[in-house]
């Protein structure tokens, strides 16, 4: 694919569009394959609207199908965000008419992943999106390229920064989740749609990405189970720190037998631990191989600079003629991973029970833990004010999540148990 200059349409300026577009501007040689990199067409939802860099010399397109469809676009960068809509749409018409597509866009690939590799592989084009998973912090190539020797067993960790922002700022602040999503979205860490940061989704399409990499298969959003951090609260925070540990949010996928586990969920690390030091908008990954072992990578999974040279490195490698298969084989022999049953799965759980403050509350939780063949690892009782009633804290030795559900379950009808008792799961998962 040797050309003397690149011609590139952007779609989708925002943080990230912004941040390329001014990288591009300043660093038009930058391949290192020799060549340069024109932008020649741009395509957002306003064109008014006051930006901190200039437009006023790019072509403008309305429509982003337009765009990737002109003739003076060789290659279609899409940041427009979303699973559908105007950026599948455009990407596809990009890749039908045989154009090199790079993308940010998690959603788009962990939705419609195969099909779009199907389409890229039959043009005989890459569809390249390095950035579509923790931003600047190249996770996506030491899958696709770094690690296509070793047999990847596990992949783990930190893949949403708005969540951590919100973590990290709720313990240190003492404050509450509204106030540090708020900041966070000040701070342009969040999706236009906050619910996809702390639903878990964004983090879920991040490793559903990972996990067709890492297992060669297709990508299959629909088997990832997810839990965001919208049901934090602070009293579970402060108490996770009583007993040594930080809640994050932890992305996962990990082979077992007959599957992939894909999973996103709240998870406490112990202090100490690399995700639990893992702090503010960061993202942190443990890539785990047979032969390897563990390869632990932390950087920054968002903001314009960072993403933007993750698009820019994709931009590269188009311009050295990257010819790899979108996922780890031909989309035509890929299939969906098969997932696990997280029922049959062991963990470690953090348990908080509120009971009345009455003799006899402690005996009936640990008998009833007891009965099931929970085995308490750490406990403690701690006033704590302004929460109702009196928390029991404690963590449990490993055991099948089915067993700890059916405990939380017996635990919430006891007469001395007020309301549900929150469960956690104990980090590495
Ligand atoms: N909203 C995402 C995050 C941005 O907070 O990590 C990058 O995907």
């Amino acid at each position: 694919m040797a050309k003397d200059n690149w011609r590139v349409g952007v779609a989708g300026l925002g943080t990230v569009g912004g941040g390329l577009l001014t990288f591009l501007s300043e660093h038009p040689g930058f391949a290192p394959a020799g060549g340069t990199v024109s932008v020649t067409g741009v395509s957002a939802r306003s064109r008014s609207r006051p930006r901190p860099f200039d437009i006023s010399n790019l072509a403008w397109f309305d429509d982003p199908v337009a765009l990737a469809s002109s003739p003076n676009v060789d290659l279609f960068v899409e940041l427009i965000g979303g699973s559908d809509g105007p950026a599948k749409a455009a990407v596809e018409a990009a890749l039908k008419l045989g154009k090199p597509v790079v993308t940010a866009n998690k959603a788009l690939l962990a939705e419609h992943g195969a099909e779009l590799a199907a389409l890229a592989e039959t043009a005989g084009v890459p569809l390249l999106f390095e950035a579509a998973v923790m931003g600047g912090t190249p996770a996506v190539k030491m899958l696709r390229e770094a690690l296509v020797g070793e047999e990847v067993v596990a992949v783990s960790g930190i893949l949403n920064g708005t969540c951590n922002y919100i973590l990290t700022e709720m313990e240190a602040g003492g404050r509450p989740f509204a106030d540090v999503l708020a900041e966070a979205q000040r701070l342009g860490y969040a999706e236009a749609d906050p619910t996809m940061d702390v639903g878990g989704f964004d983090a879920a399409h991040k490793i559903t990405i990972l996990a067709a990499l890492a297992f060669g298969a297709a990508p299959n959003y629909a088997a990832a189970e997810v839990e965001g951090i919208d049901q934090i609260e602070l009293v579970d925070i402060k108490l996770a720190r009583e007993l040594g540990y930080r809640i994050r949010l932890v992305a996962s996928a990990r082979r077992g037998e007959g599957g992939v586990a894909v999973r996103v969920h709240p998870a406490l690390a112990p202090l100490g631990h690399p995700l639990a030091e893992t702090s503010g908008a960061l993202n942190a990954l443990f890539l785990e191989g047979r032969r390897i072992g563990r390869i632990f990578i932390q950087g920054p999974g968002a903001g314009a600079g960072p993403t933007a040279a993750a698009v820019a490195a994709d931009i590269a490698d188009v311009m050295t003629g990257a010819a790899r298969p979108v996922f780890q084989a031909p989309a035509a022999a890929l299939k969906p991973l098969a997932g696990l049953d997280a029922a049959h799965q062991a963990t470690k759980a953090y348990l908080r029970v509120m009971v009345r403050d009455q003799p006899g509350a402690i005996a009936a939780v640990s008998e009833t833990l007891a009965e099931v063949g929970v085995s308490i690892d750490s406990f403690l009782q701690k006033p704590v004010q302004d929460v109702g009633g009196v928390p029991i804290v404690l963590t449990t030795h490993a055991t099948r999540e089915a067993v700890l559900l059916d405990a939380v379950e017996r635990i919430a009808a006891l007469p001395q148990v007020l309301g549900r008792p929150k469960m956690l799961r104990v980090a590495p998962v």
